[in-house]
């Protein structure tokens, strides 16, 4: 490695600058000092070897990434045998399930702590090991800010799970389970040993909830090997890619391939298209426009329905369909569903990939051998897959996932005469899920199957970091009558492991203003999918005078980092990012490293 920059050859390490700097002897001999002191040898710090640093999400308060850490031995193996160095380091953890309030109020966090590390450390380049949902994004998010060279590593889906000879897909079974318990249908007994049927093994979420759907943003972003994102933890091949990865990322700081080359306008539009074609979460929009952000793309809530909303269902996965991710993978993964959109010139080949070739280059020709699971084009198991992103007097933007609309819901509200795609309801207003839990039985409401539920004060800033409580269940009442699914709108998320076609993310959240907040239980809202609206139907002048009465919410901070978030951080529609931090562009391109420490 050239290390002389007035030399040609390729750039000199980063590296370098800790642990092989004559021009001062004095500090870089306390940086390696320490570096020595676990039987690293100065010819592996000194003789112009990359150093990779490994991003371990994986702990022990981590379990759906947890395997990494045995992964991790892996990709060193890997990077060394490819003559660079490996160091791994810990990173903030993100548990879905686990943390409270939410794990979205995390991933600024931990993308924060990513950005210091990688720009603060002498790492050359960097392996990001990814799984449950937010760490994928965080990960990506704070290599895009830094920009040094970076691969993702996917931890992959547990094994399919089962339960009483019937598959149970994670997250999913959870909504049909508490469906069975509160219809009186199995004791709570049973409903846990059901729940914990789908976690049959290491790994995250089988389903195409937010960890299937965002590793394989990673992949359809080029951020991965192909392949990568649908190998099941447990399978050797998991293993293979995480030594392939490894050696791979030694070569890209070779070629000082970074973040900023692959993360284009291309490469987003083909991570729309492929999040349609796979039936992926609705987190996903948030999670891909704050990569975009970050990296500096512009990318629109808007294009998730121009881009997206025509590309049909390809993936039989739950909860858009039925199988869960080993049948995914062996039917030939998210390359087969990439090579299957070429051929319809759906996807933007030119894109690079880290692989240091083009999307067109890795994909053609790679085919489904299962259309069960994979159907092809012509074939889909849904015409339109895509987001719908409405808009109205009740928010700026809100997403609509039409690819998980029922036939009972359809029928239900969507097929009046004349009137096919709106439907229009009288709104049961919730201030957060302890009042839905609270209230939803309450007998004085009413509920009945023209109503429809809303939730407020659970977005980035209201909750704080947006919860995934959109989708609610009707009252116990209505379920044992078979009524299932109501419509529902919040400004929260909902779990991309659940089928409920609910109107969420709503933008601006009712916390700092947004239309939900002047709705009152009784109002009349109306949707309509074919002009993409939704409104509160009470006329201008009374919708003034309640914006003018209109309060905000007081907002309670129990840590300093949930007050330093709410004071940073901005709505879904933009990705929830922190503002401030989307300045800070190709960092370790414009600052080099920062100043000595002593
Ligand atoms: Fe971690 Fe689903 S809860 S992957
Ligand atoms: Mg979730």
């Amino acid at each position: 490695m050239n290390n002389d920059p007035t030399k040609p050859g390729p750039a000199p390490l980063r590296s370098a600058q800790w642990f092989d700097n004559p021009g001062n002897p004095g500090m870089t001999a306390l940086y390696l000092e320490r570096y020595l002191n676990y039987g690293l040898t100065r010819e592996e710090l000194q003789s112009g070897k990359p150093i990779i640093g490994i991003a371990q999400t994986g702990s022990d308060l981590s379990p759906c990434n947890r395997h990494h850490i045995e992964l991790a031995k892996r990709v060193a193996d890997g990077i060394r045998a490819n003559g660079g160095v490996p160091i791994e380091f810990p990173v903030h953890p993100i548990q879905e399930t686990g943390k409270r309030p939410t794990a979205a109020l995390d991933r600024n966090l931990s993308y924060l702590g990513l950005v210091e590390v990688l720009f603060g450390y002498p790492l050359d380049g960097v392996v990001l090991t990814t799984g449950c949902d937010k760490t994928t994004p965080a990960m990506i998010m704070g290599a895009a800010t830094v920009d040094i060279p970076a691969i993702v590593l996917s931890g992959g889906p547990m094994l399919d799970g089962w339960f009483e000879g019937e598959l149970v897909g994670s997250g999913t079974v959870v909504w049909e389970a508490r469906r069975r318990l509160a219809a009186g249908e199995i004791a709570y007994d049973k409903f846990i040993d059901m729940v914990a049927g789908s976690a049959p093994s290491v790994g995250h979420c089988n389903t195409m909830g937010t960890a299937s759907s965002m590793n394989a943003m990673a992949e359809a972003l080029g951020m991965s090997l192909p392949g990568c994102a649908a190998i099941p933890g447990p399978y050797r091949e998991r293993a293979q890619i995480a030594y392939e990865t490894g050696k791979r990322i030694v070569d890209m700081v070779r070629e000082d391939l970074r973040p900023s080359h692959i993360l284009t306008r291309e490469a987003f539009e083909n991570a729309i298209v492929c999040a349609s074609a796979i039936g992926a979460s609705t987190n996903c929009p948030p999670h891909v426009i704050a990569i975009a952000r970050h990296i500096g793309v512009e990318l629109d809530i808007a294009d998730w329905d121009t881009i997206g909303y025509d590309i049909p269902l390809l993936v039989n996965m739950m909860p858009a369909g039925k199988y869960l991710g080993e049948r995914f993978h062996r039917a030939g993964g998210l390359p087969a569903v990439i090579g299957e959109l070429m051929r319809h010139g759906k996807i933007r080949e030119s894109a690079l990939t880290v692989s240091g070739r083009t999307m067109g280059e890795e994909n053609r020709g790679k085919r489904s051998i299962d259309p069960e699971m994979i159907t092809d084009y012509e074939t889909p198991l849904h015409e339109h897959a895509g987001f719908a992103v409405l808009t109205g007097n009740l928010f700026h933007s809100a997403i609509m996932k039409t690819s998980v609309i029922s036939p009972e819901f359809r029928d239900r509200f969507m097929r009046k005469p004349g009137d096919h795609d709106a439907f229009e309801g009288r709104a049961i207003v919730f201030e957060g899920p302890e009042d839905y839990h609270h209230r939803i039985n309450d007998a004085d409401l009413k509920i009945d199957a023209d109503c429809i539920l809303v939730i407020r004060n659970c977005g980035p800033i209201g909750y704080p970091g947006s919860a995934e409580v959109v989708n609610m269940l009707p009252p116990d009442a209505l379920v044992k009558q078979g009524i299932n699914q109501l419509p529902c709108i919040g400004d929260g998320r909902q779990s991309g492991t659940s089928g409920s076609p609910s109107i969420l993310n709503a933008s601006p959240e009712s916390a700092v203003g947004g239309g939900l907040l002047l709705l009152r239980t009784g109002d009349r809202i109306r949707v309509d999918l074919k002009t993409r609206t939704a409104n509160i139907l009470i006329d201008e002048a009374e919708l003034t005078r309640r914006r003018e009465a209109m309060e905000l919410p007081e907002l309670l901070n129990q840590t300093p980092w949930q007050e330093i978030h709410r004071r940073f951080t901005g709505q879904l529609e933009t990705g929830a990012v922190m503002e401030h931090a989307v300045g800070y562009q190709r960092i370790a391109e414009r600052f080099g490293v920062p100043r000595d420490n002593h």
